[in-house]
């Protein structure tokens, strides 16, 4: 069974077309690359997996999250599958944090809903060592004082490791990463690169990874979609796609790849 299919879909604002005919799935514990220039849709295209897209944009054809169509589909049910199946980690980590409450508090709560929605209760002393557990689990050092620091006590690389646990809480079957990477200095960008391909094997989570970047996509997963203009131009494993590119927007991507890695060497 497949985890999330988009089939045939359209994404439009004002009768303007901003997806056209895109289609792709993810089965459980697959990892999929989704690359190309900023404002290709790739955004749009996440957000319409999980049923989050801006009012003024009208979706049309089929997107199934865990079995269940998106499009139209109520605030209840779409609740449900964000708290589940599938989470968000975005660029800005801010955008996940609430600036007035302490980062163990903010933890806490997707930790309690989770609990709450398989018949346990959590609270107090145990809930405290589960924040906890998590905060360890991204990495972070001193999880005591991490829980204790409010968002802007802490480094950028910090937070955006905040969100990849608030986004593990409750224990999604796919992790939906939309440029988390690229807010980030380069040696952050490389540790959190680490750490969501670790988390996602250790976990077994599908991932879809969205990203401009295409050395980083093609580090951490196994197939890719390449978007230019709202549409998919190329689509196929890592290692056909960028080894062999058959369009030439792909050929470009790989042309300036390539010519970025030679300039970094010093070679010509
Ligand atoms: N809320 C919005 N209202 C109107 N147009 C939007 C909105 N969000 C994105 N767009 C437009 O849709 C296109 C795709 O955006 P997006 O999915 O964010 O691209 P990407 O993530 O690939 O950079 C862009 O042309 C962008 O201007
Ligand atoms: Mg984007």
């Amino acid at each position: 069974m497949s985890l999330l299919t988009i089939d045939g879909l359209n994404l439009t604002i004002d009768g303007k077309p901003l997806v056209s005919n895109l289609s792709l799935s993810i089965g459980p514990g697959e990892r999929l690359g989704l690359i190309g220039e900023s404002g290709s849709g790739k955004s749009l295209t996440a957000m319409a997996a999980t049923g989050l897209l801006p009012r003024a944009i009208l979706p049309s054809g089929s997107v199934t999250l865990g079995g269940q169509q998106v499009i139209g589909a109520p605030d209840r049910v779409l609740d449900a599958l964000r708290a589940t199946v599938a989470a968000f980690v975005f660029q800005e980590p801010l955008t996940a944090l609430d600036p007035l409450l302490r980062v163990g508090r903010q933890v806490a709560e997707p930790l309690q809903r989770r609990a709450r929605r398989d018949g346990r209760a959590l609270a107090g002393a145990a809930l405290n060592r589960e924040v906890l557990a998590l905060l360890e689990q991204v990495a972070l050092p001193q999880p005591e004082r991490i829980a204790r620091s409010y968002p802007h006590e802490i480094s950028g690389g910090q937070r955006q490791r905040v969100a990849i646990a608030m986004a593990l809480a409750c224990r999604p079957q796919l992790l939906i990463a939309d440029e988390p990477t690229t807010a980030l200095d380069v040696t952050t960008q490389a540790e959190i690169l680490k750490l969501i391909d670790g988390l996602v094997r250790e976990r077994g989570m599908a991932l879809l990874f969205i990203s401009h970047d295409l050395p980083v996509v093609a580090e951490i997963v196994e197939r890719v979609v390449v978007m230019r203009k709202g549409v998919a131009v190329e689509a196929g494993p890592v290692r056909e796609v960028f080894g062999a590119p058959r369009h030439d927007y792909t050929r470009s991507l790989v042309a300036a790849a390539k010519a970025f890695d030679a300039a970094l060497e010093g070679t010509p």
